[in-house]
């Protein structure tokens, strides 16, 4: 897979949304990462379906939408209406995994399997035949800015080796910056998420090409 760069607006300017989005088309992100927390599967509330309705107006950009919400199935619809372009929910939520990535698919939206830091890669080895996406946490869901999980690199690794050939991002998320993203990309990760790093970064551009390398210099 080419490597993408997805942003996490959870650490956006919430007051200057729309602004905020037009300087990550600008930046040339790859994609727009949406956190969405309940408060229950993971101890902090984000946002959800009418902040991801408004987003959609706005711009045509590839939505990444992260689930950390206990039954991830009773609201596959609602998110996909809402403007999904892929949805990830945890293997450790409530809901049935193949039952949910079949729904996903079935609104021919993409579908991925997120797993927490304590959650081995084999415990997605049965899914990976309908996965757009396999995201290894490299934090524990809930906040932003927390800092990059070293041990989560084998688990990478592996989670690279399963997915092989196959058409599947191996996504990280949490604690990436311009160092961390190194040792994510050397395991195997090519569907880089970050959130701090970019909002803080001076020049946000540049943020993002210290992550995926400049489209030039991918070529
Ligand atoms: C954590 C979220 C992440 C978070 C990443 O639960 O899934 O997407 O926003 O934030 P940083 O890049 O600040 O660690
Ligand atoms: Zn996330």
């Amino acid at each position: 897979m080419n490597r993408a760069v997805s942003a996490s607006i959870l650490s956006a300017d919430f007051l200057h949304l729309e602004d905020e989005v037009r300087r990550l088309e600008e930046a040339n992100v790859d994609m727009l990462h949406f956190d969405v927390m309940d408060g229950c599967f993971v101890p902090n509330i984000s946002f959800g379906i009418p902040v991801l309705q408004a987003i959609r107006k706005t711009t045509g950009m590839f939505l990444d939408v992260h689930l950390m919400i206990r039954d991830p199935y009773a609201y596959i619809e609602e998110f996909v209406k809402a403007g999904a372009d892929m949805i990830t929910f945890h293997l450790e939520s409530d809901s049935d995994p193949l039952r949910t990535l079949e729904r996903i698919h079935s609104f021919g939206c993409k579908a991925g399997l997120a797993l927490k830091p304590a959650t081995p890669a084999g415990a997605a080895q049965p899914f990976m035949e309908h996965l757009d996406n396999l995201l290894v946490m490299t934090v524990e869901p809930g906040f932003g800015g927390q800092s990059y999980l070293h041990d989560m690199n084998d688990k990478i690794q592996k989670a690279a080796e399963m997915r092989g050939s196959r058409p599947c991002y191996v996504q990280v998320d949490g604690g990436i910056n311009a160092e961390t993203v190194q040792e994510a990309i050397a395991a195997g990760a090519d569907l880089l998420v970050a959130g701090s790093y970019l909002f803080r970064h001076p020049d946000l551009a540049e943020g993002v090409n210290s992550l995926r390398g400049s489209r030039e210099a991918l070529k």
